[in-house]
């Protein structure tokens, strides 16, 4: 039997893939049946629920509302420490205390993330504004330094051109700008890579499978207007994570919710999302993209 995948955004019925290896049937009559109520997850700070949403209205530093070793994926992209104008959180820390504090909250997501844990992380390159930094790098570096493992980087082509407007010293040696217009998705896990457990069901399509396993993904950014947030990824972005690393059914984590894009994607890919954000506003927004996605009134409602 062939591959036959769920389309993005597709029918909320269908069959999908299940892999071999895991000696599944191949068939289901509804992904998101493989998404089990969680046991240990509390209402400290929730916001909002439905079946298989969970997000929580807080400080990933101080989130405990659900059990440590809970999390099969987490998907995110911190904030970047670029003076964006996010309401009630300053993003332009000195680069000490914004590695110090990264590292706290990669500690955070390691403990929460079960031993075949994975995590995305979604970071520029380097930061070229206020003195250049190489962020990916040493955001590399700490995350390896608190305990995740490296397994592969992919790098994102935003095709941003946009960006180039600072030349420094132009058609001179003086003092050029070198910029790359590309952003960097880290891929971690905490203690075996192979993937244990779970439903064993993936929906990814052979196209897809090949084409993203080249760790060279070219799409556009999301526009910050559109979405009502200063700094959106694409849906493209959480969905093919989600595809590629885990399994229908498991529990993906986004500690930098925002507009709840990450959420969206598990909504529509059948995994269980649980986002968590600190501004009030950006969660509201995030149930209101949730609720305006078109599937949560046949699934839910
Ligand atoms: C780069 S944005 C994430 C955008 C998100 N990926 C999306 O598609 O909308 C980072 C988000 O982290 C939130 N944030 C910053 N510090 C936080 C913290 N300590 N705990 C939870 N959320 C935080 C900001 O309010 C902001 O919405």
């Amino acid at each position: 039997m062939d591959p036959e995948p769920l389309t993005e955004g597709g029918p909320a019925t269908g069959r999908i893939w299940a892999s071999r290896k895991a000696g599944r049937s191949g068939v289901v009559t509804n992904h998101r049946d493989l998404i089990e109520e969680p046991e240990g997850f509390s209402t400290k700070n929730l916001f909002f629920k439905s079946k298989g949403l969970y997000l929580y209205e807080t400080d990933i530093l101080h989130f405990d509302s659900i059990p440590d070793k809970s999390l099969d994926l987490t998907i995110t992209s911190p904030p970047y420490n670029v003076d964006i104008s996010y309401e009630g959180y300053k993003d332009s820390l000195p680069y000490d205390e914004y590695l110090d504090f990264s590292a706290s909250w990669l500690t955070r997501c390691l403990a929460l993330s079960r031993p075949t844990g994975r995590l995305c992380l979604n970071i520029p390159l380097d930061k070229n504004k206020d003195g250049q930094q190489s962020v990916y790098a040493d955001l590399t570096s700490v995350a390896k330094r608190v305990g995740w493992k490296y397994h592969a980087t992919i790098i994102w082509n935003e095709q941003n051109i946009s960006r180039r407007t600072a030349w420094g010293s132009w058609l001179s040696a003086s003092a050029p700008f070198v910029i790359a217009p590309v952003e960097t998705i880290g891929v971690f896990y905490k203690d075996a890579w192979k993937r244990e457990g779970g439903s064993g069901v993936s929906d990814i399509s052979r196209d897809e499978f090949m084409d993203w396993t080249n760790a060279m993904w070219t799409f556009g950014g999301e526009s910050a207007t559109r979405i009502g947030h200063p700094a959106p990824f694409p849906l493209e972005l959480p969905t093919r994570c989600i595809k590629l690393f885990s399994f229908v059914g498991d529990r993906v984590f986004d500690p930098f919710c925002g507009s709840g894009s990450t959420l969206v994607s598990c909504l529509q890919t059948g995994r269980l999302g649980i986002g968590v954000e600190m501004v009030d506003s950006y969660c509201r927004l995030a149930v209101d993209r949730i609720k305006a996605s078109g599937l949560y009134q046949t699934k839910f409602e």
